[in-house]
């Protein structure tokens, strides 16, 4: 009997991606891979680059990645003399009759739990289910993008009865007050209210956030009480100390109390947001306009980011400093979105949204107009700006974010003559 893992799940038939693949689609969440030890035995420079990016992505931080040139044989070379890690991944050249062979011989050195991916270039149904019954986790067929290998390696820690895995998307400011904390919540909204996604919003500015105000909640525990008791944080203790603010949208406020200070470690909310994600499939960050360990951590360790920004020189400064940091953090992602707040305030002098373009080399998401009639209402309300008026372009602006950022851009009324139709159909050439 051969002794691969007993969890098979050989990759459907796609047709091969280009090594240049776009990164993952806008619905798509990858989860993270645990801490284990993967070893690859490439046969070509090219998916040993692949790999080589792989174990430096976001997903693979924890995981420890060696790189090998000489396939199969080196493989089999290799582990007569020494053990075998969580993972091995093989590339072959050869031909189908070949690869079974070879991969025949390495299930002889193979410990028993040990997943193997295999990357080849013939692509055969025969071949894949012969894969399949010698306990092949993985087929991916040449050429392998980066993303294809963090696919292939993170699917294999995903248990097959596990929840879907909810996404994270941080919304942060460019600056101090440009409304980042306005558009995350209105945008929550409309994701919970417009498309139905249990959402939470996690208001991660301890000392001053209002989100409790925004939503007109004021619940007796939150964000502190599980950043405060590392150890009991699991995804039950969380689910309780989330607040209920519509049907499908919940809070986890913060104390906005000064009583204590809160200065955290880079690692204190991971464990939060793993438990969050467990249950909830979109969690909205609203991250305070700081530069910290933490801060900086939970915008890379993403799976979108919004920065939000207003119309002048600084913000456009710390736009691009922010979106060229994290693009370069997270090279197998897809950029950062932006979008403009605040825009036209009377007698202020702008920047202009061409502008922002050509800095950031990206259109915004959105160019959300200076309304302080109807943000003001909203905020001394406790209410959305959609519940102020559901039928203003505003809420609209927010609707068509929250469909944009979750990778639902079905949106047919969006089509014709909206104001980001342009955008739109860029994004999905993007996600496609
Ligand atoms: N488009 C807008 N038009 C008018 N007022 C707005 C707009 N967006 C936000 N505001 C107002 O700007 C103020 C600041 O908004 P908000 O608290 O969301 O900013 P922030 O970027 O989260 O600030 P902080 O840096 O404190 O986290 C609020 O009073 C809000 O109502
Ligand atoms: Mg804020």
């Amino acid at each position: 009997m051969i002794k691969y893992a007993s969890q098979v799940a050989v990759a459907e038939d796609r047709s091969a991606p280009p090594a240049s693949a776009e990164p993952v689609a806008a619905d798509e969440h990858i989860a993270p891979a645990p801490r284990v030890s993967i070893q690859a035995f490439c046969e070509t420079v090219e998916t040993a680059a692949a790999v080589q990016a792989a174990g430096e992505d976001r997903r693979l931080a924890k995981a420890h990645v060696k790189i090998q040139m000489g396939g199969a044989t080196a493989a089999v070379e290799a582990y007569r003399s020494s053990p075998t890690p969580n993972v091995i991944v093989i590339e072959t050249e050869s031909r189908a009759g070949d690869i079974l062979g070879s991969l025949d011989q390495l299930a002889e050195v193979c410990d028993a739990g040990t997943r193997v991916i295999v990357i080849g270039r013939v692509n055969d149904v025969t071949l894949y289910r012969e894969l399949t019954r010698r306990g092949v986790s993985e087929y991916l067929i040449a050429p392998v993008s980066t993303i294809d290998v963090v696919r292939g390696v993170c699917a294999l820690f995903v248990a097959p009865d596990a929840k879907p895995v909810g996404r994270i998307i941080a919304v942060v400011g460019a600056k101090g007050g440009v409304g980042a904390s306005t558009v995350a919540h209105n945008v929550a909204f409309a994701i919970a209210r417009d498309l139905s996604l249990d959402s939470v919003v996690t208001d991660l500015d301890l000392a001053f956030g209002t989100a409790g105000l925004d939503y007109n909640q004021d619940p007796p525990q939150g964000i502190a009480d599980a950043v405060f008791s590392p150890d009991r944080v699991d995804t039950a203790f969380v689910d309780r100390l989330l607040s209920k603010c519509t049907d499908h949208l919940s809070l986890l406020a913060a104390p906005a109390t000064l009583d204590r200070v809160y200065d955290f470690g880079a690692e204190a909310f991971d464990s939060i947001l793993e438990s969050l994600r467990a249950s909830i499939p979109c969690v909205v960050l609203d991250l305070p306009h700081l530069w910290t360990g933490w801060t900086k951590r939970l915008l890379v360790s993403a799976d979108d980011i919004l920065v939000v920004a207003s119309p002048d020189l600084a913000n456009l400064r710390n736009a691009k400093n922010m979106v060229d940091l994290l693009r370069s953090s997270r090279p197998n992602d897809r950029r950062p979105y932006y979008c403009l707040n605040q825009v036209g305030v009377p007698k202020r002098p702008e920047i202009t949204p061409a502008d922002f373009a050509k800095a950031l080399e990206d259109q915004p998401l959105a160019v959300i107009p200076f309304e302080p009639q109807l943000f003001g209402t909203a905020a001394n309300n406790g209410q959305m700006i959609a519940e102020v008026s559901a039928s203003h372009k505003t809420a609209e602006m927010f609707r068509q974010l929250a469909q944009m950022l979750t990778g639902r851009t079905e949106a047919k009324r969006s089509r014709g003559n909206s104001l980001l139709s342009p955008l739109l159909a860029k994004l999905r050439k993007r996600a496609g």
